[in-house]
């Protein structure tokens, strides 16, 4: 018997990194799945390893999330699962921000150790335009709030459900790139509030705040990485396993006591509570 048996999921951004992983793992739980990404090829990829249907969309546009959702609604008859996944760290393209994050941090420390002041800076919010910073928002952000509204008008009804919200350490603790950090601390925010207002029909909410995990997102992170793994006590990235068994987890009646909490897979890199 597997732990999601049963179980309809719909996982945003499914079409690669830790959305995929989290797919295969609901599928080994018996879980029936819908794949969600932008990509349609890669959706189509993912729903036929897992037997499930590709629905591609752009989570950022409240329109296609309706549609998508009342296609959950009318292919499946309830909805017990959301992950929002979908996301993006750097722009595809954009090489600049790649060199910065890169070279940025040792020209920094090798100023200082030259005996400074500090001459080489990040600069890239003071650089940032209205549409990359809309872009982050609309996609993280907004993304989330419009899926979980239109899952809702599904999981209301049935009294029952568990949206797990992918956040990021950097949410909490901040780093380079304020779009993202800012959306993430959204999403954070979000999730517990949304618990709270939730609770009552039987719907949990709670959120993965990951650490640095091997995907195509972290593989901008070149001479970077080796400052990473040095800030991360465990001293590596993880692996999309490390999110997508929590994943498994929150998803699950065996965590039915957790709502409006964050699991933060880090490699000790952020140690709380
Ligand atoms: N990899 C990490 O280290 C890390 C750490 C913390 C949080 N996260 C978060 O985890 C999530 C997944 O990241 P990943 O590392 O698997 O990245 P990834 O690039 O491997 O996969 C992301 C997937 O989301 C899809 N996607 C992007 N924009 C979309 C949109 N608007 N609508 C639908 N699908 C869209 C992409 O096509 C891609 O298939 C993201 O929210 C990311 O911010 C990742």
């Amino acid at each position: 018997m597997g732990r999601l048996d049963q179980k309809v999921a719909l996982i945003t951004g499914a079409g690669a990194g830790l959305g995929a992983q989290i797919a295969r793992r609901f599928k080994e739980e018996g879980a029936k799945l819908i794949i969600n990404d932008v990509s349609d090829e890669a959706a189509q990829s993912v729903a036929k390893e897992v037997a499930g249907v590709g629905i591609a969309a752009d989570v950022s546009d409240s329109n296609a999330v309706r549609r998508m959702l009342e296609r959950v609604k009318s292919e499946f008859g309830r909805l017990d699962i959301l992950v929002n996944n979908a996301g993006f760290g750097i722009t595809p393209g954009d090489d600049e921000t790649v060199r910065r994050i890169n070279e940025v941090p040792f020209q920094q420390q090798a100023e200082l150790e030259a005996g400074g002041p500090v001459q080489t800076h990040f600069d890239l919010t003071v650089e940032m335009t209205d549409e990359d910073w809309q872009r982050m928002i609309n996609v993280h952000l907004n993304g989330t709030f419009y899926c979980s509204r239109e899952a809702l008008k599904i999981m209301n009804g049935q009294l029952s459900g568990s949206i797990i919200n992918m956040g990021s350490i950097m949410g909490t603790t901040g780093g380079i790139g304020t779009s993202y950090c800012a959306a993430k601390a959204g999403i954070l925010g979000f999730t517990r509030s949304l618990a709270r207002e939730v609770v009552s029909r039987g719907i949990r909410v709670n959120a993965l705040a990951p650490g640095f995990i091997d995907t195509e997102l972290t593989k901008p992170f070149g001479s970077a990485r080796a400052l990473l793994e040095a800030q991360t006590p465990m001293g590596k990235f993880g692996d999309c396993d490390d999110i997508a068994w929590p994943a498994v987890y929150l998803a699950s009646d065996e965590a039915k006591y957790m709502t409006g909490q964050v699991i933060s897979p880090n490699g000790g890199f952020v140690m709380s509570q």
